[in-house]
């Protein structure tokens, strides 16, 4: 028990490490203007590659903990997704504030123009109340709805690779990869799997 908890002390600490570290780097790199000649696509880009990357590691957490009988490791996931959800938050602040200078009008052109900004949109509403409701006493309150409402990760895990793959102006290889390894993620996960099972299979 005392190991277990000391294990998951240093895990937590690790995982704070691992998510700030590249953050830091960052504000170093923007610092020193290392970022390239276009810096403002780059911190885009990075918040939302690592905004992604946190999603995987979340939604990856139930099924290693089943398979890996490492229960423990199910008090990490509420860490992850929260990072994901500022990483996500830092993605659309560079968006808004360094490509569009806060102008409204130019983010309805955008809204209007490139669709994937709608997708990123709705994936980035669900995150936020998935964030919010994540504190205990609002899960406790919330009951059976809470785990309904923390279903629609699952909507997620589909609309960000297709956010992915729409802003890019050439090449699917890295969104398809993505998309592939978030679908065998939810493939593991136990709501998935019983609608599967339950769909009647036609012609048999
Ligand atoms: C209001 C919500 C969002 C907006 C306005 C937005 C905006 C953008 C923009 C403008 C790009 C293209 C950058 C470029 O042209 O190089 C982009 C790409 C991307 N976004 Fe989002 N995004 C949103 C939500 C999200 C969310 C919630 C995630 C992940 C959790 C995400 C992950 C990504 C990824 C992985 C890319 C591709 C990175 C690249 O190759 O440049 N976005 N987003």
């Amino acid at each position: 028990m005392v190991m277990t908890r000391t294990r998951l002390v240093w895990l937590k600490a690790m995982m704070h490490l691992a998510a700030l570290a590249p953050l830091v780097w960052l504000a170093l790199a923007v610092q020193a203007g290392a970022l390239g000649a276009e810096p403002v696509e780059r911190i885009i880009h990075f918040t939302g590659i690592g905004a992604l990357n946190l999603l995987v590691l979340t939604l990856l957490v139930s099924p290693l903990a089943r398979y890996a009988k490492m229960g423990y490791l199910m008090q990490t996931r509420r860490l992850l997704g929260l990072y994901c959800f500022s990483y996500a938050s830092l993605h659309i602040l560079a968006y808004l504030a360094l490509d569009l200078l806060f102008d409204v009008s130019l983010l309805v052109n955008e809204l209007w123009e490139r669709p994937y900004i709608v997708v990123g949109a709705v994936s980035y509403f669900i995150l936020l109340a998935l964030a919010i409701t994540s504190v205990n006493t609002l899960r406790a309150r919330m009951g059976r709805r809470w785990q309904r409402l923390h279903n629609l990760i699952y909507l997620c895990a589909i609309l960000i690779p297709l956010h992915f793959y729409w802003s890019l102006k050439s090449g699917w290889l890295e969104p398809a990869i993505y998309a592939v390894i978030l679908m065998l993620l939810l493939g593991l996960r136990k709501p998935v799997r019983r609608w599967l099972i339950l769909m009647p299979v036609k012609g048999r």
